[in-house]
C-alpha cells in the first residue's frame, strides 16, 4: 500500500519526504485555503515537490465547467491527477477527462455504489472518506473492505484509496484490506513512526552505550 500525504503545505511534505517513504499527496480546496497561498503557485510547488502523484481538485459543479477546469489542473505538472466529486456531474467530467488520458480521482465517495460507478467511469483512484463516515456513526472501515471487496471480484483497475484517514489504525486496517493508497494528514504519517517502546529501546541501548566508552575511558 502507498502512502499519501494529505495536505497543501510544503513543509510537511519536505519532512515526510526525508523519510523515503512518500509516494504521493492528495490536497482538496480547503487544504489549499488553509494555506493562504496563491492557490495556482501552491499547486505547482506541491507538485515540484512530491515524488509521485498529486490529486488537485475541481471546484466547478456543471460537468463542462468541470471538463475545462480538470483539463487546466491537469496541465499543471506531469505528476497531476483530476479530483472530481462524486456526483452525476463529476462521473460525466470525469469520463472525458479519463478519455483525454487524465488519471481521476473521485473523490467524496462514501459507499460501495459510488464506488462502483468511479471504477466504471475508468478512474484511476477511488477515495472512500473513511473518518466521515465514523463522524457520522457509519463503519467507514466496513465500506472500505466492501468496496476493496468488489473491486477484486471485479478485476477493476481504478486503484482504491482510502481517505480521510484519523490515525494509524486506519491505515493500518486499510493496508490488510488490501487499499492500494492510504492518503492522511502529517500527524497521522508521523504517528506511525511512534512507538514507546522504540523510544525507551533506544534510550537504553544510548545509555549503555555510553557507560561503556565510559568504562573503557576509564580503564585506559
Ligand atoms: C482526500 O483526498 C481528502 O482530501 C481527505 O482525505 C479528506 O479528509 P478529512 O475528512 O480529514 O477532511
Amino acid at each position: 500500500m502507498k502512502l499519501f500525504l494529505d495536505t497543501a503545505n510544503l513543509e510537511e511534505i519536505r519532512e515526510a519526504k526525508k523519510w523515503g517513504v512518500l509516494a504521493g499527496c492528495t490536497t482538496n480546496p480547503s487544504l489549499l485555503a488553509r494555506e493562504h497561498a496563491d492557490y495556482e503557485l501552491q499547486m505547482k510547488e506541491v507538485c515540484n515537490e512530491v515524488p509521485g502523484p498529486v490529486s488537485l481538485e475541481t471546484t466547478e459543479t456543471e460537468e463542462d465547467a468541470m471538463f475545462s477546469q480538470g483539463m487546466k489542473l491537469a496541465s499543471v505538472a506531469d505528476n497531476a491527477v483530476v479530483k472530481v466529486p462524486m456526483t452525476p456531474d463529476g462521473l460525466a467530467a470525469g469520463k472525458r477527462l479519463v478519455a483525454e488520458g487524465i488519471p481521476v480521482n473521485v473523490t467524496l465517495v462514501f459507499s460501495p455504489a459510488q464506488a462502483l460507478l468511479a471504477a466504471e467511469i475508468g478512474a484511476t483512484y477511488c477515495s472512500p472518506f473513511l473518518g466521515r463516515l465514523d463522524d457520522v456513526a457509519m463503519d467507514g472501515l466496513g465500506i472500505l473492505s466492501e468496496i476493496c471487496e468488489i473491486y477484486s471480484v471485479q478485476g477493476y483497475d481504478t486503484l482504491v484509496l482510502a481517505a480521510s484517514l484519523r490515525h494509524p489504525v486506519h491505515v493500518v486496517e486499510a493496508a490488510k484490506m488490501g487499499a492500494d493508497v492510504a492518503t492522511m494528514p502529517f500527524d497521522v504519517f508521523t504517528k506511525l513512526v511512534k512507538h514507546p517502546l522504540t523510544d525507551a529501546g533506544l534510550a537504553k541501548f544510548l545509555d549503555d552505550w555510553k557507560k561503556l566508552q565510559q568504562e573503557l575511558k576509564e580503564g585506559a
